[in-house]
C-alpha cells in the first residue's frame, strides 16, 4: 500500500469580474442582501467564446503539472469533476487528454457536484494506494454563468454561483506518514431534487419534450435549490464528516491547522469554524471573490491558501464538502 500526496496545485478564473451591483442591474437583487446572506462580493463569469469548462480546467492543470515538477507525459490517469461539462457526452476528461496532448491514459468523469473534487481526490487516492498509478491529474471546473436564470425569477440561485477551475496532481508519497491519510464519502439520494437541474435528462423531461413544448417560460433547464433546506443539511453533514475523518485518524478538532471547506456560503463556513472552535486563520474562505464554484471551489481555495503560505509541510489540512445529491465528504491530509 502506498500513500498519495498533492504535489502540485493550480487554478484559473476568467478575467470578467461580475459584482453584486452588476447583478442588481439585470435582476431585483442588491449588494446588501447578497453579502449578508452569502458573504459573496463578486464572482467571475466566462465571456462566451473565451473559455469552456474544459479550457479552464486545462489552464489550471498546466500550472499544477508544472508545480508538481513532472511532465504531462508522466500523468497516468485523469479525473475530472464537474456538473457543467462542455458536452452532454463525452465528458471533459477526454477533452483534457486531447487538449493537453497527454498520451492515451484513462480519463474518468466524476459527477458529484459540490462534493465532486473530494470524490475525485478519493478515487485518485485509491488508484495510487493500490500501486496502479503514480501521478494522477485531478481537476474541478465549472462554467455556471451561462446556465443560470439571470432574471429575478432565478435570483435565489444565480447570484451565488461563479465560474472557475482548480487542479491538483496527486502522486505517490515517499513516506507513509505524509499525504492523504483518509477520505470519507457519503450520499443521501432521498433529497436528490432539492438541489438539482432536471432537464434535459432521460428521466422527467426529455429533449424532445422541451422542443415540443417550445415554452419560453420553461424553468426546467435551470438549476433549482431549496436554499434553507440545503443550508440546514449542509451544516450538519459538514460537521459530521469532518469529525468522522478526525476520529478515523485519532485526531481532534484542535489538531486542524487548516480547514478548506467547499465555498457554499460564508455563513456555513463560519458555523463550522465556531462549532470546531477554530480561529480565523485556520479556515480558508474565498467565496467573497469567486462565489460558489461547485467542484472547482476546493481546489481554487486550496491553491490560494498554498500560494499565500498558509499550507506548510507537516500541517494537518482538512477538506470538506456538501452539495447536490445530497453528497458530502472529507479528506484528511498530513501535508
Ligand atoms: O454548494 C452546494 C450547497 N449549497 C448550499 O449550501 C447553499 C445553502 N443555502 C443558502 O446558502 C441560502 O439558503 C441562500 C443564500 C441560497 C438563500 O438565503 P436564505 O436566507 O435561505 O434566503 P431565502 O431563500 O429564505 O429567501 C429570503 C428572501 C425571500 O423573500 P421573501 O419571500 O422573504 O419576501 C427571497 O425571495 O430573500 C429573497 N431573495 C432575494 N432577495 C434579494 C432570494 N434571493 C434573493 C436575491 N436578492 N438574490
Amino acid at each position: 500500500m502506498y500513500n498519495s500526496k498533492i504535489t502540485g496545485l493550480g487554478y484559473y478564473v476568467p478575467d470578467n469580474v461580475v459584482t453584486n451591483d452588476d447583478l442588481s442591474k439585470i435582476m431585483d437583487t442588491n449588494d446588501a442582501w447578497i453579502q449578508e446572506r452569502t458573504g459573496i462580493k463578486e464572482r467571475r463569469h466566462v465571456v462566451k467564446g473565451e473559455d469552456t469548462t474544459t479550457s479552464m480546467g486545462v489552464k489550471a492543470a498546466k500550472i499544477a503539472i508544472e508545480r508538481a515538477g513532472i511532465d504531462k507525459d508522466d500523468i497516468d490517469f485523469i479525473v475530472f469533476a464537474t456538473l457543467s461539462p462542455d458536452y452532454y457526452f463525452p465528458g471533459p476528461g477526454v477533452l483534457v487528454q486531447r487538449d493537453l496532448g497527454i498520451k492515451t491514459v484513462g480519463a474518468l468523469d466524476v459527477r458529484n457536484q459540490c462534493s465532486g473534487f473530494v470524490y475525485a481526490i478519493s478515487v485518485a487516492d485509491q488508484y495510487i494506494k493500490t500501486g496502479m498509478y503514480k501521478n494522477i491529474l485531478v481537476i474541478g471546473s465549472e462554467l455556471h454563468s451561462h446556465g443560470l436564470d439571470m432574471t429575478t425569477r432565478g435570483r435565489g440561485v444565480s447570484v451565488i454561483f461563479g465560474d472557475g477551475a482548480g487542479a491538483a496532481v496527486l502522486s505517490r508519497a515517499e513516506n507513509e506518514h505524509e499525504g492523504i491519510l483518509s477520505t470519507h464519502l457519503h450520499s443521501e439520494g432521498q433529497h436528490a431534487e432539492e438541489l438539482s437541474l432536471i432537464a434535459p435528462g432521460m428521466g422527467k423531461r426529455w429533449v424532445s419534450d422541451i422542443i415540443a413544448d417550445n415554452d419560453p417560460n420553461d424553468e426546467s433547464y435551470f438549476p433549482y435549490m431549496n436554499g434553507q433546506f440545503v443550508f440546514k443539511n449542509a451544516v450538519v453533514r459538514f460537521s459530521e464528516v469532518i469529525m468522522e475523518g478526525l476520529k478515523k485518524n485519532n485526531l481532534k478538532p484542535t489538531d486542524i491547522d487548516l480547514l478548506v471547506p467547499h465555498q457554499a456560503n460564508l455563513r456555513i463556513s463560519q458555523f463550522i469554524q465556531s462549532k470546531f472552535g477554530l480561529k480565523d486563520d485556520q479556515v480558508f474562505n474565498n467565496i467573497m471573490s469567486y462565489g460558489n464554484t461547485t467542484a472547482a471551489s476546493i481546489p481554487i481555495a486550496l491553491t490560494e491558501a498554498w500560494e499565500s503560505g498558509k499550507v506548510k509541510t507537516g500541517d494537518l489540512v482538512v477538506l470538506a464538502a456538501f452539495g447536490s445529491g445530497f453528497t458530502w465528504g472529507s479528506v484528511i491530509i498530513r501535508w
